[in-house]
C-alpha cells in the first residue's frame, strides 16, 4: 500500500514522513516544490530507503499530480503543502493564494479524477486528509473559551484567509462530490527541522549567534504550543479512525504568552550552553514593532479528538522545548544549510524595518 504526502520536505510534513516510516511498512510518495521552506537535507536519512519516493513538483500542477497518483495508486493523500509564514503573507500574499487556495483546488481535482475511477472497495477505503491551522478561527480575548470545531471561521491574515479558503474547498468537495475528506486544525507546532523564521527556532538561533531576540509589540500575545511529533500522531489517528467529512482540532492545552516562551528558551540555553561572557541570553531580548493585524490569543480545545479517537499528546511544553533546544544544539549543520542567502534577505527585510 502507498500513501501520497504533499509538502513532506517542510517542517511538519518531514516529521510526519519520518515518523510514519518508523512505524509502517507502506511506501510514501513525497511531493514537494522545495520552496525556501522545503529542504532535502531534512530527509537525508531516507536516502536509499525504497519505501520513500521523493518527487519534486507542485500541487498546483494538475497534470503532474494526476500522472503521479495514477502511477502510484495511493490509498490516501495527505496535504501538508502550503506557504505557512504569517509575516511573509503580509509582505507578499500572492504565493499564499496560489499554493494554499489554487494549489489545494488543483490537488482536490486531481484526487477526485483518480478516486472517481477506483473500484468500489478502494473508493470507500480512500481518504484525503487536509492539514490546516487554528488561525482560521481568528483571535480570542483573555476570557474566551478555547476554539472548538463549531467556532466560526474569522481569519485575519492573508495566510489564515488562504488556509480558511482551502478548508472550505475541502469541505465542498465532500458535500458536493462525496470525496472522503478529513481536516485537522492544529495549534502552533515546535520541534526539530522548524525553519528559523518562526518564533521558537529564530530565538534559539539568534540567541546562539549573540543577536537580538525580537519580540513583537508587548510580547503578551498567547499561542498554544504542541510538539510536532504529537501533531503527527494526531494526523495518523485521524487518518486511521476519523469520521469522513469531519474536522478535528489538534492541540496540547499549552497556552503561553510569547515573552514567557522566549524566557523559557533563554533559561534552558543558560543551563545547556552558558554564554562565554557570563551574561544571560535574556539580555538579548528586544521589543520591536508589532505584526499588523496580530491575533492576540489562540487556544485549542482538542476534546473531540481526545474523546472520539482517544488521542493524547506525549510531551508537555517543558519536555518538548528542552528536546527541541537539544536538537538545535546537536544539529547546527542543518541550521547552517537552511540559513542561505534567501534566509538572510528575509531576516534583513523583516527586522530592519521593525526595530
Ligand atoms: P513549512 O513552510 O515548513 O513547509 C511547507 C512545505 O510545503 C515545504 O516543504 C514547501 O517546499 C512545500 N510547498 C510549498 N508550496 C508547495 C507547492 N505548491 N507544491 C508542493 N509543495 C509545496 O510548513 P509547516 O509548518 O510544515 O506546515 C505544514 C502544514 O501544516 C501547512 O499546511 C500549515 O498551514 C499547517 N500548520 C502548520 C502549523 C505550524 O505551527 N507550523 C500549525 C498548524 C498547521
Ligand atoms: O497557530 C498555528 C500557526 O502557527 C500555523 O498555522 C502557522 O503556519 C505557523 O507559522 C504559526 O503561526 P504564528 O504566526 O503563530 O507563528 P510565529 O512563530 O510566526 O509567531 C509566534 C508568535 O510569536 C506570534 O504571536 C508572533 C510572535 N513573534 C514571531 C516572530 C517570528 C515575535 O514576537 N517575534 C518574531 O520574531
Amino acid at each position: 500500500m502507498t500513501i501520497l504526502v504533499s509538502g513532506g520536505a517542510g517542517f511538519i510534513g518531514a516529521n510526519f514522513v519520518l515518523s510514519w516510516l518508523e512505524r509502517h511498512d507502506e511506501t510514501i510518495i513525497n511531493l514537494d516544490k522545495l520552496t525556501y521552506a522545503g529542504n532535502l537535507d531534512t530527509l537525508k536519512d531516507l536516502r536509499g530507503n525504497n519505501r520513500h519516493v521523493f518527487v519534486h513538483g507542485d500541487i498546483g500542477d494538475r497534470e503532474q499530480v494526476s500522472e503521479l497518483i495514477a502511477r502510484h495508486r495511493p490509498r490516501a493523500v495527505i496535504n501538508f503543502a502550503a506557504e505557512s509564514h504569517v509575516d511573509r503573507s503580509i509582505h507578499g500574499p500572492g504565493d499564499f493564494i496560489q499554493t494554499n487556495v489554487v494549489g489545494t483546488f488543483n490537488l482536490l481535482e486531481a484526487v477526485r479524477g483518480y478516486w472517481d475511477g477506483l473500484p468500489e472497495d478502494e473508493k470507500s477505503a480512500f481518504r484525503f486528509l487536509h492539514v490546516s491551522t487554528d488561525e482560521v478561527y481568528g483571535t480570542l480575548s483573555k476570557d474566551d473559551a478555547p476554539f472548538n470545531e463549531l467556532n466560526r471561521y474569522e481569519p485575519n491574515s492573508p495566510y489564515s484567509a488562504s488556509k480558511a479558503a482551502s478548508d472550505h474547498l475541502v469541505r465542498a468537495w465532500y458535500h458536493t462530490y462525496g470525496l472522503p475528506v478529513l481536516t485537522t486544525n492544529c495549534s502552533n507546532n515546535y520541534g526539530p527541522y522548524h525553519f528559523p523564521e518562526k518564533l521558537i527556532p529564530l530565538v534559539i538561533l539568534n540567541a546562539l549567534l549573540g543577536k537580538n531576540l525580537p519580540i513583537y509589540g508587548d510580547g503578551q500575545q498567547i499561542r498554544d504550543w504542541l510538539y510536532v511529533r504529537d501533531h503527527c500522531s494526531a494526523i495518523r489517528r485521524v487518518l486511521q479512525e476519523g469520521k469522513i467529512g469531519e474536522t478535528y482540532n489538534v492541540g496540547g492545552w499549552n497556552e503561553k504568552p510569547n515573552l514567557d516562551v522566549v524566557h523559557a528558551i533563554c533559561a534552558i540555553l543558560d543551563e545547556l550552553k552558558p554564554k562565554a561572557d557570563g551574561g544571560r541570553y535574556s539580555d538579548q531580548i528586544v521589543f520591536v514593532k508589532d505584526r499588523p493585524g496580530h491575533d492576540r490569543r489562540y487556544a485549542i480545545d482538542a476534546g473531540k479528538l481526545e474523546r472520539e479517537l482517544g488521542w493524547k499528546p506525549q510531551e508537555t511544553f517543558e519536555t518538548g522545548i528542552r528536546k527541541t533546544i537539544e536538537w538545535y544544539l546537536a544539529n547546527q549543520d542543518w541550521v547552517r544549510n537552511v540559513t542561505s542567502g534567501d534566509y538572510r534577505d528575509w531576516v534583513g527585510k523583516q527586522y530592519e524595518a521593525q526595530s
